[in-house]
């Protein structure tokens, strides 16, 4: 994998991620495929919109169909048809948002699946294998995202376990090494201090990029805020660096500003599904009776699938009666719109107006319908 910085604005960076199946010009927004499927859409669907990686999760597929499965089956590229690159989170975060009984030890994590109640043990070693068994381009470490709030001792303790399972993730991948890519992650809660040890400890380590992990978890959006821009810039300059789990515009715009590369969110799918739209002229909810007969587009300023075809009197409809058809054509229509923000934001960076950008979607981004 290469990384190449093509240009800057401030701190904002507009690159290329050259990975062997094609390459992901950033910032990036990777959609979520939890289980291999970006839900309610194919492949070519999310190709099309525009999409170049895509983030899929290690614990799901580990849980269903198992990763020795997927190998058998030729890779996760084949099972699931996607043949661009795929980032996939380690279970760091979904053991502990999604399992019971997570007992935690200097050895890794037991637990218990949240679909069939069986137990299992996932080490640092483990996690990896899983992974190079999946087949991803792009591995995470396992680590331990601390909740909010967390007292700064806990903090600290979780942070050097999760420090030791990096090495230990990267000792066993040198074992194993082919040409997936290895990702560390950075916690330490809303810790500066804890931060900057954090990032001192896994660049020392060495990975092929950085993740900020363990925010937008319940903490204030300022505590959030200072955390990106403070430890940001200590992250490697010329590895990419992806902010986990955010995905909400505002937040985007202000970690790009201070030289986030990648994102991944379930923001733009999940609220498809549950109705919620975002256009260029603020966020609508689908359900509400003004729409009942109104025959315009959902954006008159989008050109995707569902606002060349469709009305919002038609989309209130299909949601109102639950069709199928209602989540397919919202979550068109949301990737879409978050596919063309980032497209705009890479245009403005590499044309030295990132800010004004910035100062534009705030606007718009602070209408809200619903
Ligand atoms: N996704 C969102 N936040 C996190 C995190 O802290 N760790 C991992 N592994 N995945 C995440
Ligand atoms: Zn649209």
């Amino acid at each position: 994998m290469r990384f190449k910085i093509l240009r800057k604005d401030g701190f904002a960076r507009n690159a290329l991620i050259e990975t062997k199946r094609g390459v992901i010009h950033t910032p990036a927004f990777m959609p979520v495929g939890t289980n291999g499927t970006v839900k309610a859409m194919t492949p070519e669907e999310i190709r099309e919109i525009g999409y170049e990686i895509i983030l899929s999760n290690t614990y799901h597929l580990y849980l269903r169909p198992g990763h020795e499965t997927v190998k058998k089956l030729g890779g996760i590229h084949k099972f699931i048809n996607w043949h661009g690159p795929i980032l996939t989170d380690s279970g760091g975060f979904q053991i502990y948002s999604l399992a019971s009984l997570r007992k935690i030890t200097s050895q890794g994590v037991e637990f218990r699946s949240h679909i069939d109640g069986s137990l299992h043990f996932i080490t640092p070693e483990k996690a990896i294998e899983i992974q190079l068994a999946l087949g991803s381009d792009i591995m995470m470490v396992l680590d331990e995202c601390v909740p909010y709030p967390a007292e700064k001792e806990y903090v600290e303790k979780s942070l050097k376990l999760t420090a030791d399972w990096a090495k230990r993730s990267k000792d066993y991948f040198e074992k194993h090494r082919n040409d997936q890519a290895v990702f560390g992650i950075i916690q330490g809660g809303i810790y500066d201090e804890l931060r900057q040890k954090a990032v001192e400890e896994i660049v020392k380590t060495g990975f092929d990029g950085y993740a900020l992990g363990g925010l937008s978890v319940g903490e204030p959006k300022e505590d959030m805020y200072r955390v990106i821009k403070n430890i940001a810039p200590l992250m490697p300059e010329e590895k990419p660096r992806y902010l986990m789990g955010v995905g909400d515009l505002m937040d985007v715009l202000h970690a790009v500003e201070h030289g986030i590369d990648m994102f991944d969110c379930v923001i733009p799918t999940r609220n498809a599904r549950n109705g919620t739209l975002f256009t260029s002229q603020g966020r609508i909810s689908i359900k509400r009776s003004e729409f009942k007969e109104d025959n315009s587009p959902l954006d008159p300023d989008c050109d995707c699938y569902t606002c060349r075809n469709y009305t919002k009197a038609f989309l209130r409809h299909l949601y109102m009666c639950r069709e199928i058809l209602s989540m397919r054509l919202n979550t068109i229509h949301n990737l879409y719109f978050y596919c063309r923000f980032f497209e705009k934001m890479r245009q403005a960076i590499a044309d030295g107006r990132f800010q004004d950008f910035k100062k534009e979607w705030m606007h718009v981004l602070e209408k809200n319908f619903s």
